[in-house]
């Protein structure tokens, strides 16, 4: 092991601890924060600085291996165990699936985070046999099981049939790519460096990396933001190169008034500000805890200097508590179930359950009626999720259309349709078109006639 990194036994305690928060309904990071916590006020003294990075990998290998790990659980133990001592076995098989390090020291570790906590001190024993046999059975078992669609795909039965009704040709594809681990892809800032002279500075600090899109740019391997050439500056924001679409796609001219309605962490917001002078944009935001964080990234990239930029933190669906006169365009960057998004989360599919869908895409179709009203004549609206299944994609712009009879659906500019299904993806180059490594997402655009 390495010298400079924790203790894996520890790594393995705080992510069988999130593991638990995970399985019973939270999300990963929010677990792992909660774990972290905990471990920390249980230890006199103060956890490895970077504890929290490694349990972190811990947990999220785990989750890209969940069906598999649990349907292994049920073969190798005869009863189930006590829930502390399968959390650990999970995020241990997590680590033999996905080997980091040796086999021996994998199980080592795991018997001695066994020992140190009450609840599993009794079990390390069995800790220790259930890893050995599992070791020895390792390929047989990983092969049958993966004959199981949920195992093979690492997705609930429902979330595969979702995807195989809104992607019939590619819902395979899609989620075995949804299994991998995402790429780290920037948004070059125009106004301060080109993206040639960015790539050429990051070949010159010996990062390897590659142009995926019109300001997009995919590091091969990735690095803490700290570590990111120019990130501090603002000369680049870490965005997902299909997330970068939207603003290009929604034709901004200098000077428009524009309503960002669903804006943190502010992304997007501070991408207006980099295309086009003098806007003047109404960020919007219904969580003020995450508003701070819109704040944050218009710092960093010194949006404020190109732009108007009201921070509003309020329900977009309320436009009275917010609207300032008509919009001359109008981002719908809408709350929805990432499904677009596995790859960087791979708890999602875990914590939905099939009534979300519906829910949020009635959720989609209020903040859509309420906005729409805010739109000038000839004004656009785009609308945006990341997600790839129907009923919050092509079906909510067929109703939403069907509501209003003066939303024209527009062609998206170098598109020629009105909407993009962009199913996630890893191509290899990028041919001036759409980018070719990016994450899941469905635009439509509307005219007001
Ligand atoms: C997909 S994220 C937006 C990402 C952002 N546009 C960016 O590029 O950085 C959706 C955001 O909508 C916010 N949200 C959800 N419901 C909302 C509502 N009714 N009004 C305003 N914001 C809402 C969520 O808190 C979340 O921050």
């Amino acid at each position: 092991m390495n010298a400079n990194a924790p203790p894996l036994a520890d790594a393995l305690h705080v992510a069988a601890s999130a593991w638990r928060g995970l399985r019973s309904g939270n999300s990963l990071d929010r677990a792992l924060a909660a774990a972290m916590d905990e471990f920390t006020s249980a230890t006199p003294v103060p956890p490895h600085p970077r504890l929290a990075a490694a349990a972190k990998d811990v947990a999220y290998t785990a989750t890209r291996h969940l069906a598999l790990i649990e349907a292994m659980l049920e073969k190798l133990a005869h009863r189930a165990p006590h829930p502390a001592v399968a959390a650990l076995l999970a995020v241990t098989l997590g680590q033999l699936l996905a080997p980091r390090h040796a086999t021996y020291v994998v199980v080592d570790q795991a018997v001695q985070a066994a020992k140190a906590q009450g609840e599993t001190r009794a079990a390390s024993g069995f800790v220790n046999a259930v890893l050995r046999n599992a070791l020895r059975r390792m390929p047989t078992l990983r092969a049958e099981l993966e004959q199981q669609p949920t195992v093979a795909f690492n997705a609930p039965r429902w979330w595969i049939d979702r995807l195989r009704e809104a992607e019939p040709a590619h819902f395979a594809q899609i989620l075995q790519l949804q299994r991998q681990l995402p790429p780290l892809v920037l948004r070059v800032n125009r106004r301060r460096d080109s993206v040639e002279a960015y790539l050429q500075r990051l070949q010159s600090e010996g990062i390897e990396a590659s142009r995926v899109g019109p300001t997009a740019v995919w590091l091969h391997t990735p690095l803490p933001v700290a570590d990111i050439p120019g990130f501090a500056a603002g000369d680049v924001s870490v965005q997902d190169a299909g997330a970068q679409l939207a603003v290009q796609l929604l034709q901004v001219e200098d000077g428009m008034r524009v309503l960002d309605a669903c804006a943190a962490p502010g992304g997007k917001t501070a991408q207006l500000a980099e295309i086009a002078d003098n806007l003047t944009i109404d960020a919007v935001e219904v969580d003020a805890v995450r508003a701070e964080r819109i704040e944050e990234n218009l710092r960093r990239t010194h949006a404020r200097g190109h732009a108007l930029i009201r921070l509003l933190v309020a329900d977009a669906a309320q436009p009275a508590r917010y609207a300032h006169g008509r919009y001359q365009r109008i981002l719908l960057d809408a709350p929805c179930t990432a499904s677009g998004i596995v790859r960087r989360h791979p708890d999602i599919p875990w914590l939905r359950r099939p009534a979300d869908v519906a829910q949020l895409a009635t959720l989609q179709g209020r903040l859509l009626d309420a906005l729409w009203p805010l739109l000038e004549p000839a004004g656009r609206l785009l609308y945006v999720v990341c997600s790839v299944f129907a009923e919050e994609g092509p079906r909510q712009a067929e109703t939403f259309a069907s509501r209003h009879a003066d939303a024209r659906p527009l062609a998206l500019p170098g598109i020629g349709e009105s909407q993009l299904r962009l199913p996630p993806a890893h191509g290899s180059r990028w041919l001036h078109g759409l980018p070719s490594v990016h994450d899941g997402f469905f635009f439509t655009m509307f005219e007001k006639t």
